[in-house]
């Protein structure tokens, strides 16, 4: 596996492997890798992608109070099992080598972003959207993948790329979960034993919705939510928000179809998750 550090590094890599009549598969990450980023890296190889990931834990996209600083990172590990995943190279820049001091642009998908996490996380899909539309220039992949685990994180960024006429595939990849429910996340580590416990209600409330209309048909959101929050009410967790919508509009829905889904959040101590079931 080749590590490019430089931009300039990584577009040469790239401009061989297209040389050499190679799709390029980018798949975006923060490290920390765990099998739901694994999902993404065999769901590229699988599409026989020149598969790069980037490894950047991207200042632009966390708020003033929140965890940049301690957001768990450990390279050595994440090129073991970048390594392990056949990855074909990955792209590690540091701070200064994404944006120099004087950087000014951001790209901001509004209405969208300012939506459900937008409402907790304020700033937040910015700084995700520059980020990534600056590691789409960088590289310029033919696809990129993202997980439906950051549900309203793909759906701006599927509106940022038809908006700005970026020339690339996205390409959705289902939630990977832990056996407890519990969908992968690299902010699963700050959850002590017993606040993993609680976190699992919501899992278990998502799972519960997505039995109800699968199985017994029902569609009706006003019920599915009224059982959702009483599943989630068990736990001693802080229900941010729990909320019907379209998945493209992120407008809410009053009855469940095709293209909407169930989208949450909860606080378990100081640890926000989020969640989602998806009718896609
Ligand atoms: P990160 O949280 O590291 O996630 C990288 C990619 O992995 C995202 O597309 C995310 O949706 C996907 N992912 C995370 N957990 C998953 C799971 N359990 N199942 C399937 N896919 C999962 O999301 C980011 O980083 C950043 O915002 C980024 C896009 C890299 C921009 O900085």
């Amino acid at each position: 596996m080749l590590i490019a550090e430089k931009k300039l590094e990584i577009k040469e890599i790239v401009k061989n492997a297209r040389s050499e009549g190679r799709t390029i598969g980018l798949v975006p990450t923060m490290g920390y890798l765990h099998k739901g980023h694994v999902s993404l890296i065999n769901r590229a190889k699988m599409d026989g992608c020149f598969t790069v990931v980037s490894i950047f834990v991207n200042p632009l996209q966390f708020g003033p109070t929140e965890d940049f600083e301690k957001y768990p990172r450990d390279i050595e590990r994440d090129i073991e099992i970048l390594k392990q995943a056949d990855t074909d190279v990955a792209f590690i820049p540091s701070i200064s080598e994404m944006y120099h001091n004087t950087h000014l642009t951001q790209v901001d998908v509004s209405i969208l972003s300012e939506k459900l996490e937008g409402v907790f996380r304020p700033g937040h899909f910015k700084g995700v959207c520059t980020v990534v539309a600056k590691l789409f220039n960088i590289i310029r992949p033919d696809r990129a993948y993202f997980g439906w685990k950051d549900a309203q994180q793909l759906i701006i960024i599927r509106k940022m790329v038809a908006d700005l006429d970026f020339n690339l595939e996205i390409v959705p990849v289902p939630t990977v979960r832990e056996d407890d429910g519990l969908a992968a996340s690299s902010r699963n580590v700050y959850l002590s034993d017993q606040d993993r416990k609680k976190a699992c209600v919501l899992s278990k409330a998502l799972h519960k919705i997505r039995k109800m209309v699968e199985l017994y048909k029902i569609t009706d959101v006003r019920i599915l939510l009224e059982e959702s929050k009483k599943i989630i009410e068990t736990e001693n967790v802080e229900l941010q928000y729990i909320e019907a919508v379209d998945l493209e509009t992120l407008k809410p829905v009053t009855s469940i179809k095709k293209n909407t889904g169930i989208l949450a959040a909860i606080k378990v101590g100081n640890v926000r998750l989020i969640d989602n079931v998806i009718w896609e």
